[in-house]
């Protein structure tokens, strides 16, 4: 072989080699800390994951320990593993929008990417210290990943509303998840066609939060947790065939002594691959006095015929393409 096509060979399977040695494994640890590109600890607290034009964004509450303490902020990053995310921006950092005083409450924001409207719309859990406000708030972007400009903020079918959840069903209606203390329930709610607002879609009588819906096998499967606070309590989960319901009873999503491995739902996450549908429970570790710190569980859920099961926490391996997973024993 002569030498030029030598060179030419190894410069251009350098890169192939180099990617084999260097590729950091893809490899989930729930409840270790979680490194953004930058090394730093992924602030999306109470988050959400919205799939757009092939890439994963996550947001989410961004307590980071230098943060002005009178703003209150939402972090993005994105990732095409579900692994390996890169630190894009605060795409919030808003300062008390509604006069709700000092340690006034952003939680749980979440982003619809509107097909109508081309925007991006965050819903967020807006509130005052003693959470009596109990209110959505809604921030607009031209961007997924640009600077959100707050809009206002209302109570969604006039009802008290504190932990919000996203749904996004396989033909794309958009939905609020919203805990409603005084009746004793959750809302699941449509967003209406330019998103600004809900239209009722379905109530659940059971008082729980850190509501989360996916849509997998020809049902609907909603979980939530007990009213605990940050503390961690076992969560549960029902299944119907329409959203509107018959729902089934409430069951434990893993036993109840497990306390559901320390974590509360915050999303329910599918994944279709070329092999497999793969639904990941996404929940929060928190730590109530360094919220900076607390950690991540995210685990593939064993799903079977109208049942759901949150397995142990291991460190496991998901392929976004095959939609496959592989649980360390
Ligand atoms: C939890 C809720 C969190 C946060 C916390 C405050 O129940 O899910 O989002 O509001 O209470 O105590």
């Amino acid at each position: 072989m002569n030498k030029a096509l030598i060179r030419l060979a190894g410069l251009l399977l350098f890169p192939v080699a180099a990617g084999m040695l260097f590729a950091a494994p893809r490899i989930i640890k729930p409840g270790e800390p979680w490194l953004d590109n930058r090394g730093q600890l992924i602030q999306a607290h109470g988050g959400g994951v919205t799939l757009w034009k092939g890439t994963y964004y996550w947001f989410g509450e961004d307590r980071t320990q230098t943060n002005a303490p009178d703003k209150r902020y939402v972090a993005c990053y994105f990732s095409r593993d579900l692994v390996h995310w890169k630190f894009r921006r605060q795409v919030l950092a808003l300062a008390d929008p509604e006069h709700l005083g000092s340690r006034w409450v952003l939680e749980r924001p979440k982003v619809y990417a509107n097909p109508r409207t081309g925007k991006f719309v965050l819903y967020a859990h807006l509130d005052d210290a003693r959470y009596k406000v109990a209110r959505v708030m809604i921030a607009v972007s031209d961007r997924i990943d640009g600077d959100y400009r707050y809009v206002k903020s209302f109570r969604p079918l006039d009802q008290e509303s504190r932990d919000i959840g996203q749904f996004v069903d396989d033909d794309g209606s958009a939905y609020l998840v919203f805990e409603s203390r005084p009746t004793r329930g959750f809302f699941i709610a449509r967003l209406t066609d330019d998103y600004m607002s809900v239209e009722k879609t379905a109530f659940i009588q059971a008082p729980l939060e850190g509501g989360a819906l996916v849509h997998y096998g020809g049902l609907y499967y909603v979980v939530g947790s007990h009213m605990t606070g940050w503390r961690p309590n076992p969560n549960v989960y029902a299944t119907a065939p329409s959203l509107t319901g018959p729902w089934t009873e409430f069951k434990n999503l893993a036993p109840p002594e497990a306390n559901n491995y320390n974590s509360q739902s915050t999303m329910l996450l599918k994944v279709v691959g070329s092999k497999k549908t793969t639904v990941i429970f996404m929940g929060d570790i928190w730590k109530p006095r360094q919220l900076w710190d607390s950690r991540y569980l995210w685990m593939p859920l064993d799903m079977n015929a109208g049942t759901m099961q949150l397995p142990p926490p291991q460190p496991w391996q998901l392929s976004i393409k095959t939609g496959e997973v592989a649980i360390q024993k």
